[in-house]
């Protein structure tokens, strides 16, 4: 289980993005909604965009507030950039090393590889991808790993569909990273950038596009317009399995959202519930929480009032 957190965007000294987005309070209450899941993460991805304006400070005060949550959750993070970035600021807080090349690295994950992929164009809120950058991928996917690869990049290679005035913003040379994705051990690609939760396929994989923490992109506001929202933040949980219902081979990866609103909960189920629901057999938890309550209630065996 990996968490994905992207576009924090953060900026010196606590200043507000747009005047009005606390963008360090948005990325704190992402980092605690992760010490609420039920299974923590071993690793916290973020998809790039860390701080707004390539700042320093910024990226001290990130890497201290993802660093930290990782630590007190025994996760690893893994860093990618995003076109917000600055290249050498960030190269230098995050990794100790100002450097102005592309910051592609590498990670293993007790067998899963994550390749994370720098597809910033300095100067420019496009992406792309140098021919040096897609030599280095396809030697490093031409041996497949244990668990195969899960690959990094803040520009996610999808077309941008709803989102019109985004599309100059997009990642461009998308067809020669095809040619090497597909056909290798790459299960999975994360992304950012976008500020709105997208999913869709490229060159078979699948992709995954997290939202922002810092704020949301509205893409059908009121009186047709494109919008941004202190609303909708959201971080990712991706699920790499080993096995599933039976699949080795082409077991499943999942993204499954959290949105980090603050919002009255009308119904609530202690996780502390679960172990009691263990000790039951399947065809039990089965017509516990599966059959239709009412006709449950007609069998004596299962009425006990739970309600699914
Ligand atoms: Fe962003
Ligand atoms: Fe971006």
């Amino acid at each position: 289980m990996i968490a994905h957190v992207s576009d924090t965007h953060l900026l010196a000294g606590g200043e507000l993005q747009f005047g009005a987005v606390d963008t360090e309070a948005r990325l704190v209450r992402a980092l605690e909604v992760l010490t609420e899941v039920e299974m923590p993460p071993q690793a916290i991805i973020v998809s790039g965009d860390l701080a707004d304006r390539g700042e320093r400070a910024a990226y001290v005060r990130v890497k201290e507030l993802v660093e930290g949550a990782a630590s007190a959750l025994d996760a690893s993070v893994i860093w990618a950039i995003g076109n917000h970035d600055d290249r050498a600021t960030y190269s230098e807080v995050m990794f100790g090393v100002a450097s102005t090349e592309p910051q592609d690295r590498l990670h293993d994950l007790d067998g899963l590889r994550i390749v994370v992929l720098d597809t910033t164009v300095p100067g420019y809120h496009h992406g792309e991808i140098e021919a040096r950058q897609l030599d280095w991928l396809a030697e490093v996917l031409s041996q497949p790993a244990a668990h195969g690869t899960v690959l990094v990049m803040h520009h996610p290679p999808l077309p941008i569909a709803l989102d019109r005035p985004g599309q100059v913003i997009e990642l461009d040379g998308q067809a020669d990273l095809s040619e090497i994705v597909r056909g290798s051990d790459v299960r999975a690609i994360v992304s950012g950038h976008m500020h709105y939760a997208t999913y869709g396929t490229f060159a078979g994989v699948p992709v995954f596009t997290a939202s922002a923490t810092c704020y949301a992109m509205d893409l059908a506001g009121p009186g047709r317009t494109y919008g941004v929202r202190d609303a909708a933040q959201a971080i990712a949980m991706l699920h790499v399995f080993d096995t599933c219902e039976g699949l080795t081979r082409d077991a499943p990866v999942t993204h499954t959202v959290l949105p980090l609103a603050v919002a009255p909960l009308v119904v609530e189920t202690k996780f502390s519930e679960f172990a009691r629901l263990e000790k039951l057999s399947h065809t039990e938890r089965r017509e516990l929480l599966s059959r239709h309550r009412e006709r449950r209630e007609l069998d004596p065996a299962f009425s006990d009032g739970t309600e699914s």
